[in-house]
């Protein structure tokens, strides 16, 4: 497996290459009690990946672009466990009796999904073959609430190996970023948009993850944006916080089994482009069209395939119906998406707050929405942060989680929202 991720992304042989060279110098010594921090956002796709090139390990069929959910973060710390060996002529023993990989989430002990092994494995690959790695995360947002936590959690995930390892030492700025972004697309697709390093508060809320004109590669960047649209507010509406019956990863091998995958791909690339350019003017409705119709296409697909996917449920579309109902009355800067799960994403500008409101009393005046809850996040922490001062260093230690993210029912969200747009 590692070979083969290696022999597809030959930069991230070079990268490992370096840290082998920096081992045989005995300057990377890793042992028990060694640990590094690391906390990621999650994100939207506004537009989605959905489909994987087949005989390429996590190369997306089409160019995805998201907004980070900075509010909504994995914190996760790794700790080595086992110890360096004398190396065998410049390369690692790999041990019978190597240590045991483990997981613990949320506070409770798991069994390590044997992809994340397989996973960990191959990122210590060549340079620390001879230990494994304990990880400990913690998520501040409910698990099935409609946001990506394999996306913050793989981010989150590579970011700490990267304290752990103390990257910076070996790696200049490009190469750190190569190898957070390429480790997490390689852990979840989607966790490569959650990866971009952020030092301050500047930069901008859209990532994008690209497939590249040769095909058999991608890159991920952070997306420059008109000042128009660099304050966007976010919100998901849990409708329904059970555990999606098929996840993503097994969704993606079914989209080629539609027939209108080939009539969605044909829209790329030229969507992504025009999306790039929609946020780069700042042109808040053709971002609302782009991101609405890549929302129904991905689910037409993924209803239409040989095992049909239905996410969006009788109660998701009459959500988005009343969504679009007071959006068009009152022309607000507000557009829904939807992921592989029935709770719709909203994005909207800040003054398009009272119409938010207004929505939220609709829903809460329908019985049939009176177990729903609102989850809504500051916008002011954003990217991925390594260190002590991401802050799972002491979310992990006490589990008390940052106080970012808000969960309210439809009447607190309707008050909150009319608050916020007189403030
Ligand atoms: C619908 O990134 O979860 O959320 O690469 O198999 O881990 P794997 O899949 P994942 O797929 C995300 C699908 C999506 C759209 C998106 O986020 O772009």
């Amino acid at each position: 497996m590692s070979e083969m991720i290696f022999e597809q992304n030959p930069e991230l042989r070079v990268l490992s290459e370096k840290l082998l060279q920096a081992r045989i110098r005995g300057e990377l010594l890793l042992q028990s009690g060694d640990v590094g921090w690391a906390s990621a956002p999650s994100n939207i796709a506004l537009l989605k990946y959905w489909g994987k090139k087949s005989g390429l390990k996590q190369i997306p069929v089409n160019s995805s672009l998201s907004l980070t959910l900075g509010a909504f973060r994995a914190f996760t710390q790794i700790s080595v466990v086992g110890r360096f060996f004398p190396l065998n002529e410049g390369r690692v023993n790999v041990l019978l009796e190597r240590p045991h990989f483990s997981l613990e989430l949320n506070q409770n002990a798991a069994p390590m999904p044997a992809k994340m092994e397989i996973f960990l494995k191959s990122i210590l690959h060549g340079f620390a073959d001879d230990i494994a790695l304990r990880v400990e995360s913690v998520n501040n947002f409910p698990t099935a609430c409609g946001v990506a936590s394999s996306a913050a959690g793989y981010a989150a995930i590579v970011g700490a190996i990267a304290d752990l390892l103390n990257l910076q030492r070996f790696f200049n700025a490009c190469e750190m970023q190569t190898w957070l972004c390429e480790w997490s697309r390689l852990g979840s697709g989607s966790a490569t948009r959650s990866a971009i390093s952020q030092s301050d508060s500047k930069g901008s809320q859209f990532v994008a993850w690209e497939l590249l004109d040769n095909g058999v590669s991608s890159s991920t960047q952070e997306l420059p944006v008109h000042n128009n649209l660099s304050q966007l507010c976010h919100c998901v509406l849990v409708l329904d916080a059970g555990e999606k019956s098929v996840g993503s990863s097994e969704g993606h091998t079914l989209a080629q089994t539609s027939l209108f995958q080939e009539l969605r791909l044909a829209q790329y690339p030229a969507r992504f482009l025009r999306t790039r350019e929609a946020l780069l003017k700042g042109d808040f409705q053709s971002l609302q069209e782009l991101t609405e119709i890549d929302a129904f296409e991905m689910h037409a697909v993924m209803a239409t395939g040989s095992c049909p996917l239905n996410y969006m449920n009788r109660d998701t579309a009459s959500a988005i119906s009343k969504f679009v109902e007071i959006r068009n009355k009152v022309s607000a800067k507000m557009l829904w998406t939807l992921d592989a799960g029935a709770n719709p994403h909203f994005v909207f500008m800040p003054e398009a707050s009272v119409a938010m409101s207004q929505f939220f009393q609709l829903l809460n005046s329908d019985s049939r929405f009176s177990g729903a809850k609102v989850l809504s996040g500051e916008t002011s922490s954003k990217g991925l942060h390594l260190g002590e001062k991401s802050g799972a260093k002491s979310v992990v230690a006490s589990s008390k989680l940052p106080d970012v993210l808000k969960e309210m029912s439809l009447l607190q969200a309707a008050q909150f929202f009319l608050k916020g747009s007189k403030e």
